[in-house]
């Protein structure tokens, strides 16, 4: 009788040891998405004030070496358009006001052939990440011939794969592009300047690139130089800082216009912004820093427009 007792209560113990730790588990979880959501941004530093760089001051052009020869960044527009590589440009029909701009920007392997209505026909400036040179060079009808006659490609990616002491293929592949195209100016972003545009994150957003686990994309890149390039600048397909709110699943749109089935813009955006290990894109806060661009150089996005 007494064992028995004794087991029905120690059963007891363990049903309320179970609830205990059933509750704490939900309390935990409830608070947990209160304070600290799924989807927590990554955030600018708060206490951070942003000592304004001047963009067209701050680098000198040395930044961009040559992949082959000796030919020098010069490039300068009055007016470009920097075409992103968004599905909202899609059905924009924007092609034509789009070629109509002295310089026509482009990223990585976006194409144009069978886009034209929407994104033009013309590349004046094309920035290409490490991670794109081979789906590049691969189509280079697409990509390196049929360019505008002052065309220029600038290579970016860490200074380990590109730049004079580099061994890798990647370096190997780009100096052939070079060789291969002469009309075309290619160069790669030098290892200092790299450190630059890492500095400039840093400065406009209070956070270390690295210790915050943060990539910088290749938007980040492309609206620097343009900003260095351009004295106003058109960009397509861009949406501002908050159009994706705080959770994915809403406006679903293909991240890539020319992929269709790919991965959804808002979902990549969030999930990259709020990803703690390893490291991330910060599509979000790279915005901002673009919205505050926008006021101090002339920028203007459309479709969407703000
Ligand atoms: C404020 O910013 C500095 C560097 O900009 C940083 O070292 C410090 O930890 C920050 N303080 C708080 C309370 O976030
Ligand atoms: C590139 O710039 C350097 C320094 O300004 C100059 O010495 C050199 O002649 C230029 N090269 C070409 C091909 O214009
Ligand atoms: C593309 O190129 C052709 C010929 O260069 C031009 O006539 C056409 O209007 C261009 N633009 C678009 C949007 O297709
Ligand atoms: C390269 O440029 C030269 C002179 O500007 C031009 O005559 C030649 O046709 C161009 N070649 C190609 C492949 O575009
Ligand atoms: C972050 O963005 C890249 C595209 O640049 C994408 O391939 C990757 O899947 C995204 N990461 C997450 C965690 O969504
Ligand atoms: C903005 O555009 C105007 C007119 O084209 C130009 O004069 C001015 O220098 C530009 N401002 C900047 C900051 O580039």
């Amino acid at each position: 009788m007494g064992l028995s007792a004794k087991g029905q209560q120690s059963h007891r113990v363990a049903i309320f040891a179970a609830i205990f730790i059933l509750m704490t588990l939900l309390i935990l979880y409830g608070s947990n998405n209160i304070n600290d959501p799924v989807y927590a941004p990554f955030h600018v530093a708060t206490n951070h004030t942003i000592k304004a760089t001047d963009l067209k001051k701050w680098s000198g052009k040395d930044g961009y070496v040559p992949v082959h020869g000796n030919k020098n960044m010069t490039l300068l527009c009055h007016n470009c358009a920097l075409v992103t590589s968004s599905s909202h440009v899609l059905g924009s029909g924007a092609g034509e006001d789009i070629d109509r701009a002295e310089c026509v920007i482009r990223m990585n392997d976006a194409p144009t052939l069978g886009f034209e209505p929407d994104v033009g026909n013309r590349t004046t400036l094309r920035v290409v990440a490490h991670s794109s040179v081979f789906r590049v060079v691969r189509r280079p009808n697409d990509f390196l011939r049929h360019v505008d006659a002052n065309a220029a490609v600038i290579f970016w990616g860490p200074p380990n794969k590109f730049g004079k002491d580099a061994k890798g293929t990647l370096n190997r592949l780009i100096q052939r592009v070079g060789m291969t195209y002469a009309n075309l100016s290619c160069f790669s972003v030098a290892p200092n300047k790299m450190r630059r545009f890492d500095n400039l994150f840093h400065r406009e957003t209070g956070r270390d690139r690295q210790q915050s686990h943060s990539w910088l994309s290749t938007g980040w890149f492309t609206m620097v130089i343009a900003i260095e390039v351009c004295d106003n600048i058109k960009v397509y397909g861009m949406v501002p800082p908050n159009h994706c709110g705080k959770k994915p699943g809403s406006k679903k749109l293909p991240y890539h216009y020319y992929k269709p089935r790919g991965s959804d813009e808002c979902l990549t955006y969030i999930q990259n912004e709020s990803g703690r290990r390893g490291n991330h894109h910060r599509f979000i806060t790279e915005k901002q820093v673009f919205a505050r661009w926008a006021k101090q150089y002339n920028i203007t996005f459309l479709h969407p427009k703000w």
